[in-house]
């Protein structure tokens, strides 16, 4: 179904739950255009449909104009997810021509102060703003993100209420996923299970006001979930994940699995050969490698175990059921760990830091 792109780890934000690596991949490790255009068709040819040009930030390649273009040529549907820092009335318009059909813009918050301090970038909010109302001068359809956790949390509706003022289609809100750098600033901001069932009153009765104007969809938190979500709709279903240096990934953190081989693009594999043969790809896929609980569980074909990654950052075992659901061994101290750090007091961050990135 879709390809995401990640054509860069580099940013001009430093948002401390970001969720790639901790190791970046450096801007000359990244595939150059040629590379690129070879996956693109590639991934056409093995039947996908959507590509997602991501990062880092994918404005800061100055070929995303050529991928695109090159992306309209398959029929592949694109979307480009950005922080909207560096989306001007330079590069929105080429990139329309050449074929652009989805924008998806960050935000940190609604308010400007708390912006700039959650993003590390200086007058983050503005900038963001512009670049959303230039998407929707453009006409094309516009998805706004909010990543929320403990620090923004109580001001979902005021996150809300900006999304419909820059005219927005959809509504995404993400509670963190603690993977990569994210789990360095766990304790600063997982929130409290008051603050969750707050937020799950806001988007409900959001959704219902809604309704027919605006999609709003809802990222639930793993630490006091129940059941797991579907990470990825399942290993090797309908998604796979290219980082900057070319590595064909079943999922953007696939890499914190020790111990498992990646294939990468330059090595001369297709993309069809990988996805459909490839050992790392056939490893999680579909249900034969379950064990127990999930092996005998009824909701084996609807979350798919939950999340690999997740289980391998907190069992060690990445084929173990996500901790995440209520019958994994490991739960309750899922459970407790996210009761811990929702509780410390810890409001400092530690923050990416790009420079030096070559
Ligand atoms: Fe899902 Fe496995 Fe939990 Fe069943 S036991 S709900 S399949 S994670
Ligand atoms: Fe890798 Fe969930 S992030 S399977």
């Amino acid at each position: 179904m879709a390809l995401i792109a990640e054509l860069t780890h580099r940013c001009p934000m430093r948002c401390p739950y970001c969720s790639n690596p901790i190791e970046l991949q450096r801007a000359r490790q990244e595939l150059g255009t040629d590379q690129w255009l070879r996956v693109i068709s590639q991934a056409a040819d093995a039947g996908c449909m959507q590509i997602h040009f991501t990062g880092g930030e994918p404005l800061v390649r100055r070929d995303l104009e050529t991928l695109v273009a090159a992306a309209a040529e398959c029929s592949l549907y694109s979307n480009l997810i950005t922080s909207g820092i560096g989306l001007d009335r330079t590069r929105l318009p080429a990139l329309v021509s050449s074929g652009l059909e989805h924008v998806q813009v960050s935000f940190q918050h609604s308010e400007r102060d708390l912006a700039e301090h959650l993003g590390g970038y200086r007058d983050a909010l503005s900038k963001k703003m512009a670049a959303a109302n230039l998407v929707r001068e453009y006409g094309l359809p516009l998805t706004i993100n909010f990543v929320v956790h403990r620090q923004n949390i109580r001001h979902a509706s005021d996150m809300i209420a900006l999304a419909i003022s820059l005219d927005a289609q959809r509504i995404e809100i993400a509670n963190v996923q603690f993977y990569g750098w994210a789990l360095r600033n766990r304790s600063a901001l997982i929130p409290t299970r008051d603050e969750l069932k707050e937020l799950d009153e806001i988007v409900s009765s959001a959704r219902i006001r809604l309704r027919g104007e605006i999609t709003i969809d809802y990222v639930a938190p793993d630490y006091y979930a129940e059941r797991p979500k579907a990470c990825m709709d399942g290993w090797g279903r309908r998604t796979l994940v290219i980082s900057p240096s070319g590595y064909v990934l079943p999922c953007h953190a696939a890499h914190s699995i020790a111990g498992m081989h990646f294939e990468n693009v330059r090595d001369g594999a297709t993309i069809a050969e990988i996805w459909k043969s490839s050992q790392s790809f056939n490893q999680y896929r579909g249900t034969e490698w379950m064990l127990e609980p999930c092996r005998s569980c009824d909701h084996r074909e609807r979350d798919w175990g939950g999340c690999r990654c997740q289980a391998f950052a907190l069992t060690g075992d990445a084929a173990k059921t996500d901790p995440a659901c209520a019958l994994s061994a490991h739960h309750a101290r899922l459970n407790q760990i996210g009761e811990k750090d929702a509780s410390s007091q810890t409001a400092a961050f530690v923050y990416r830091q790009f420079s030096g990135m070559r």
